[in-house]
């Protein structure tokens, strides 16, 4: 139990987090919501380009990011790994291959995220660090609609392996790529003179306190087990 949380009856938080974060973080609410019932929770979901703009419009108490913008005034800490995988089809002839050169791939029709989101800012950056080039063929603003067109066979794509359940596990495939998974992480961020509110103050220290022991757990049980 932690110190500050006696006490604390009601109040609102205000969560904003990018598209990738959103299958992971309500698992880490539900325990904090059943413990303080009355906390009344707004959960905004959107790509980092619009959480950027929130931050900076502080509409929110807190923000998960894997790419926190630099030039706003922002605290942060380092949350979960957020490793960002190659998505094929199970039957793509690498399927089953290893330690793959992501230059062979540079044919394949490759699915990329819409401009803002973060999932795309990451795959740019590895772009052009690595010199390798894809064959851009569909942008979708969708993790759920890039993984069911890589299972219709559309394409390939990089997505955080968070966005990846066992439910369709059997349709796709995370191909072994030299130099994968990317290595990024979340981070919880607050605008640095933000005032924080009891509530606010309270589930920061739930997720410094508790967060790492429940996300554990919760990996324990997903796609993600082994990439993070
Ligand atoms: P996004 O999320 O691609 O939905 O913007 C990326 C991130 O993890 O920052």
């Amino acid at each position: 139990r932690l110190a500050s949380l006696s006490g604390l009856q009601a109040g609102h938080l205000k969560l904003s987090v990018v598209t990738t974060a959103k299958y992971f973080f309500p698992h880490l609410l539900g325990p904090f919501c059943q413990r303080y019932p009355d906390i009344e929770v707004s959960f905004n979901i959107g790509n980092r380009g619009s959480m950027i703009s929130r931050l900076r419009e502080n509409k929110d108490d807190f923000y998960v990011f894997s790419h926190p913008p630099d030039d706003i005034e922002i605290e942060k800490f380092e949350f979960v790994n957020n490793p960002l995988v190659v998505v094929v089809h199970a039957e793509h002839p690498l399927a089953n291959k290893k330690n793959i050169d992501f230059a062979k791939l540079k044919n394949d029709p490759f699915i990329m995220r819409e401009p803002g989101s973060g999932t795309r800012f990451a795959v740019e950056k590895y772009l052009q660090d690595s010199g390798n080039s894809v064959n851009e063929k569909m942008t979708i603003e969708s993790n759920e609609a890039i993984k069911h067109s890589v299972m219709s066979k559309l394409g390939i794509s990089i997505l955080s392996v968070h966005t990846l359940s066992q439910a369709t596990k059997s349709s796709f495939k995370i191909l072994n790529v030299k130099g994968f998974p990317l290595k990024h992480h979340w981070y919880v961020v607050y605008l640095k003179n933000k005032q924080l509110s009891d509530v606010a103050r309270t589930f920061l220290e739930f997720l410094q306190v508790e967060g790492s022991d429940l996300a554990a757990e919760l990996l324990d049980n997903s796609v993600a087990k082994g990439y993070v």
